[in-house]
């Protein structure tokens, strides 16, 4: 299929990962995750023994910082200079800081301009919150995956037992909750639909029907039926 850029924003686990991933094996495409990029400079802040709310030093340690993204069969392992800090930026700490962290409109600008240099020669779905809106607003395909908070939570759930057992299913609701919460009041490019996004919501859905249909949009962009 001719390269075009796919870009798939929404709440926290809505499948956008899972989904793009899929979506980029399917078409050969590269895979995109910018919330790995936010989190990436979270984890490294709280090395640094950092809170989000210390906007001047959180700002040089994003400067700095080198990430690399590099996908995987398993999904894209996640390098902050040179170390691999795929299982660390999902941590507890890490979510519970990264909504916070990225508020920081510096932040943005700086982890934006790598996201659109990624997307420079197109063949990339990229997943994030402002992806259609801000980042990669001339994407060809644009998708808004949405699904309720309690099948999200129950979702992201069954992802996470062996990582977080500890967690309860009600703690998770209010962690997503939270955090969309703080994605969608946030001042610099909050998470919104954009006006010419399509909207899917996979509530009801299997994950194999939302590629499947994301698949088709594609195939209806790039003139029908290839
Ligand atoms: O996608 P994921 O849930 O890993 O993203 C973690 C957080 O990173 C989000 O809750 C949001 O605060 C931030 N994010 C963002 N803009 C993006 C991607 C993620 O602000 N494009």
């Amino acid at each position: 299929m001719e390269k075009i850029n796919i870009a798939i924003d929404g709440p926290a686990g809505a499948g956008k990962s899972t989904i793009a991933r899929l979506v980029a094996n399917e078409l050969g495409f590269v895979y995109v995750d910018t919330g790995a990029m936010y989190r990436a400079v979270t984890w490294s802040i709280l090395q640094a023994n950092l809170r989000p709310e210390q906007e001047e030093e959180v700002i040089s340690v994003a400067q700095r910082l080198h990430i690399r993204l590099v996908p995987g069969e398993e999904g894209q392992q996640v390098f902050v200079d040179g170390q691999d800090v795929t299982a660390e930026i999902r941590s507890a700490a890490v979510t519970g800081n990264v909504s916070r962290t990225s508020q920081i409109a510096e932040v943005r600008r700086i982890l934006t301009e790598k996201q659109k240099q990624l997307a420079a020669d197109k063949g990339v779905v990229m997943d994030g919150r402002d992806i259609g809106s801000h980042v990669l607003p001339d994407a060809e395909l644009k998708i808004f995956l949405t699904a309720s908070v309690r099948v999200r939570a129950e979702r992201r759930y069954k992802e996470i037992q062996d990582s977080r057992p500890e967690v309860t299913l009600e703690q998770l609701e209010q962690e997503i909750a939270s955090r969309d919460k703080m994605d969608e009041q946030r001042e610099t490019s909050p998470l919104v639909q954009a006006a010419d996004a399509i909207l899917l919501d996979t509530t009801e859905m299997t994950i194999t029907e939302v590629v499947e249909r994301i698949l088709e949009l594609c195939r209806s962009k790039v003139g029908g039926g290839k």
